[in-house]
């Protein structure tokens, strides 16, 4: 019998820099202070960039895992106690697309070590490549990164339909980054789950949100993450909240989670 404790992740959006990987290795730490463990993976082979936020430069990489015959864990950097990394590599435009080969070596592999952790995030790049997409559809949630700028909400809303049309998923969870104000937050969550409901007649989970904070531009320019450069800072607080809440899912949801197997392969009709 399966008795899967692991919730896996998948950190998307429509529109590209809207802060997925700073939030999704943010969180990360937000998790592990609370006792959890994790694994986030970087997911993006056209543009990484977990690597450079944290300053480092590893070893082995996604690329090692997919084409040699490396294993998950000897790719596994650890970034915390109980929270590890893997990595990934920029400019290898043969792997931005995964055919399914690539997807299942990523898949049996990944699974090898996933099940150790609390929590699996996948960071991805931005868009509605197949590759995203498949890798979006093979995580139990979704969560989908926003900003109120007009252009992220139609570019998430087409990213919504495209998994909600072709992959028959409909359960995503909505964080709004780059908030001025609750109220901002508020109103870009709602302008995005009325499209939703009315035209592809799903609801939308609304997450939470993390306010526009200079501190985190600051931690980037000095790659240090903004959970160890400024913990108090305002979005350091937001996203403390936002792993408070998916750990309340995950606690919530503990006998679907393990009836559920980590990762899931989408089968098309
Ligand atoms: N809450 C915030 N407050 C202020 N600036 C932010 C915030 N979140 C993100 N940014 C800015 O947006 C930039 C891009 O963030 P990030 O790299 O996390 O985006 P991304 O969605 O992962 O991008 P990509 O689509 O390229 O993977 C950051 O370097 C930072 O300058
Ligand atoms: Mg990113």
């Amino acid at each position: 019998m399966n008795t899967n404790k692991t919730l896996s992740l998948a950190i998307m959006s429509g529109k590209g820099g809207v802060g997925k990987t700073n939030i999704v290795l943010n969180l990360g730490y937000a998790l592990q202070q609370a006792d959890n463990t994790a694994v986030l993976m970087d997911c993006d082979l056209g543009l990484a960039n977990l690597d450079v936020l944290l300053g480092i430069s590893p070893e082995l990489n996604l690329r090692d895992l997919l084409q040699s015959d490396v294993d998950a864990a000897d790719v596994l950097v650890p970034i915390e106690s109980g929270f590890d990394m893997l990595p990934a590599t920029s400019g290898v435009p043969e792997l931005v697309e995964m055919d399914e080969d690539v997807q299942d070596i990523l898949f049996k592999k990944l699974l090898t070590i996933a099940g150790r952790y609390d929590y699996l995030m996948l960071d991805l790049g931005a868009g509605i490549s197949p590759t995203v997409l498949s890798l979006a559809a093979l995580a139990q949630l979704r969560v989908v990164v926003i900003t109120p700028e007009p252009t992220s909400l139609t570019d998430s809303y087409a990213m919504i339909k495209v998994l909600t049309t072709h992959y028959g998923i409909k359960d995503f969870l909505v964080v709004v980054n780059q908030a001025l104000s609750a109220q901002e937050a508020r109103q870009t969550f709602d302008r995005l789950a009325a499209a939703c409901k009315n035209f592809l007649h799903i609801e939308l989970q609304n997450l939470g949100f993390v306010h526009q904070d200079t501190t985190l531009v600051e931690s980037v320019r000095r790659q240090t993450p903004l959970m160890k450069y400024a913990p108090n800072a305002p979005a350091s607080k937001d996203i403390f909240s936002l792993a408070r809440k998916i750990m309340r899912y995950r606690k919530g949801n503990s006998e679907r989670i393990a009836e559920r197997p980590i990762l899931k392969k989408f089968q098309s009709e």
